[in-house]
């Protein structure tokens, strides 16, 4: 039997957990052995009794789980102490970001450890379901527009009174990925006049399909890879576009910012100049705060004022909604494992799959991500045949 282990997320004020009770009652029917460190969903509600209820074990200690874990599931990118508790041969499915992580990488390939990075699961329609990155940035994209409109001493909609009209909020959201079409949906749905600035000419239809004002800025350039993903712009762009957004930044209420370029630091696209001209008591929340930020003043993990604007750099927004975070998370993973089992229920990882193929990043010993590879220095794997035969043995050998 497949052993499943789950435990407590250690990073500070993480909320979220790898499995809910209800994913766990379907590994439970699909045969998995399954072992949940005590006081794993507290933080996103979820009682140890109610995966006790399911068929789940409750294990008192991480390492006690991490001796009989075939599986590990995890949220946070593992520690090296974790690592080094982890059995080898056992599999983790967690965020990895394998190409910032080069030391925990090869601390996994040394220890045997194999590890499918949710982060690296390609953006292809049929990985949608198993696609973690989005479930929590949608998430995000909608409390960033929460937040913003608890902080504004206004209202988000229009309202006619005896005593005269309230204008609506004017909201700018900047990048339009996964978060920032959550942002538009959430705060036109509270009332607000939505413009939206982003360098992908792809996204404009969508834009206008929530009902936001799509901020053109003529451009010859190609601004997205084969993948979907947004390119770094040029220095020539990102001037043009700072002056076209300008006049919309300094009349927002709110600026709610999510640009991010795969691998790079956030491009900065609200200037310190900017927040000086915007009125005062206006919002600023900073998405990309993790990656350095989309605004100049942002500082991450605070709430500070500057010019008399609020700039929130919150960081794991995902993390304040726990419930829905975990839930999604855990379905997202769960789908990533039942796309492994075969008709009789049988668990073993399918490397003709690409998504198998693209996730996994070690196996075996072996770093397979081209991209961590290259950040290590190491040279690409050798050929095709070589990982045609690594599909061959796990194919043979399972879980
Ligand atoms: P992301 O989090 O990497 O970036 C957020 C947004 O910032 C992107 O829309 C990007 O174009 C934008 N951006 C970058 N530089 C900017 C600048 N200077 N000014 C304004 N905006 C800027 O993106 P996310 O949310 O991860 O989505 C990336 C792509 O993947 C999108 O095309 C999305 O539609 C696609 N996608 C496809 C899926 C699928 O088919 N399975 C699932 C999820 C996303």
């Amino acid at each position: 039997m497949v052993a499943l282990f789950i435990p407590k997320e250690i990073k500070e004020n993480e909320t979220r957990v790898a499995i809910n009770p209800a994913c766990a009652k379907r590994y439970v029917q699909d045969g998995f052995d399954i072992f949940i460190e005590a006081d794993a969903g507290t933080g996103s509600c979820f009682s140890d009794k109610a995966y006790t209820d399911v068929g789940a074990t409750m294990v008192n200690s991480a390492d006690e789980g991490y001796g009989k874990a075939d599986l590990i599931f995890m949220v946070n990118i593992p520690t090296l102490d974790q690592v080094k508790q982890f059995k080898a041969g056992s599999t983790v499915i967690s965020f990895l970001y394998p190409v910032q992580n080069n030391e925990l990488v090869k601390a996994l390939a040394e220890a045997k450890i194999n590890a499918y990075a949710m982060d690296q699961v390609p953006r292809i329609t049929r990985a949608q379901k198993l696609d973690a990155l989005s479930s929590q940035s949608s998430l995000a994209g909608y409390k960033a527009v929460v937040m913003a409109a608890n902080e504004l001493p206004k209202i988000f909609p229009l309202l006619m009174t005896a005593a005269g009209t309230i204008r609506p909020a004017k909201v700018v959201i900047m990048g339009a990925g996964v978060a920032g079409l959550q942002a538009i949906a959430t705060a036109k749905r509270l009332g607000a006049v939505v413009d939206v600035s982003d360098i992908r000419p792809a996204v404009k239809e969508q834009v206008q399909s929530l009902g936001g004002n799509f901020i053109e800025v003529p451009t010859e350039e190609n601004m997205e890879t084969a993948g979907g993903y947004a390119k770094e712009a040029s220095p020539e762009f990102l001037k043009k576009q700072a002056e076209i957004t300008r006049k919309h930044l300094v009349e927002a209420d709110v600026i709610i910012t999510t640009a991010l370029i795969p691998g790079r630091p956030a491009p900065k696209l609200v200037s310190e100049d900017v927040v000086k001209d915007m009125k005062s008591g206006s919002v600023i929340v900073d998405l990309a705060a993790e990656q350095g930020g989309n605004c100049e003043l942002t500082e991450a993990g605070q709430v500070v004022e500057k010019h008399d604007v609020k700039i929130m750099g919150t960081l794991n927004l995902p993390g304040t909604l726990p419930v829905n975070a975990s839930d999604v998370y855990a379905k997202n993973i769960q789908n990533a494992i039942q796309d492994n089992m075969n008709k009789e229920k049988a668990f073993a990882w399918n490397f003709d799959d690409e998504i198998v193929e693209k996730a996994m990043v070690v196996w075996e010993g072996e770093i397979r991500h081209p991209g961590t590879r290259e950040a290590m220095g190491l040279s690409p794997l050798e050929s095709p045949a070589k990982e045609k035969e690594l599909v061959t043995s796990e194919k043979s050998g399972g879980q």
